[in-house]
């Protein structure tokens, strides 16, 4: 299985096919899946700025396209010296698969769960019969 160490330089790679033109801000992820393939993504902006997509988004839309529905953890890595933490709007999307390890650098792991307590998510949506 990867290690964080390992998972951390999947999202450092990943993070050099950033294409982000208009914040300067490179970002890269890696998601290790339970089967112990690692799937990475970058971000990508836009010039229709809000178009734009995270890394952490671009892994996990990647992995799942690709068959992938379970993952023990997430590494995100972002400009030298900036201890990166994903968007709401990533934590989000993340938790729609469960609870998994993330790893930043600068910070000690946690659990998406931490990240996210008491998250919207698919048994929210059990039929009323409405
Ligand atoms: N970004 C990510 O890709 N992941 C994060 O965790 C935070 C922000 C991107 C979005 C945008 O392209 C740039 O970083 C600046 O916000």
């Amino acid at each position: 299985m990867p290690t964080a160490s390992d998972l951390i330089e999947a999202a450092r790679a990943a993070r050099g096919h950033a294409y982000a033109p208009y914040s300067k801000f490179a970002v890269g992820a890696a998601l290790l899946t339970s089967s112990g393939d690692v799937i990475t993504g970058a971000n990508v902006e836009n010039a229709s700025y809000p178009v734009g997509m995270c890394a952490e988004r671009t892994a996990l839309f990647a992995a799942v396209a690709t068959g992938h529905r379970a993952f023990e953890a997430i590494a995100i890595v972002g400009p030298e010296g900036v201890a990166l933490s994903p968007c709401g709007a990533c934590r989000q999307a993340l938790s729609e698969f469960g609870d998994m390890r993330v790893i930043r650098e600068g910070h000690d792991d946690v659990t998406l769960r931490d990240l996210l307590p008491d998250a919207f998510g698919p048994r929210h949506l059990a039929r009323t019969g409405i």
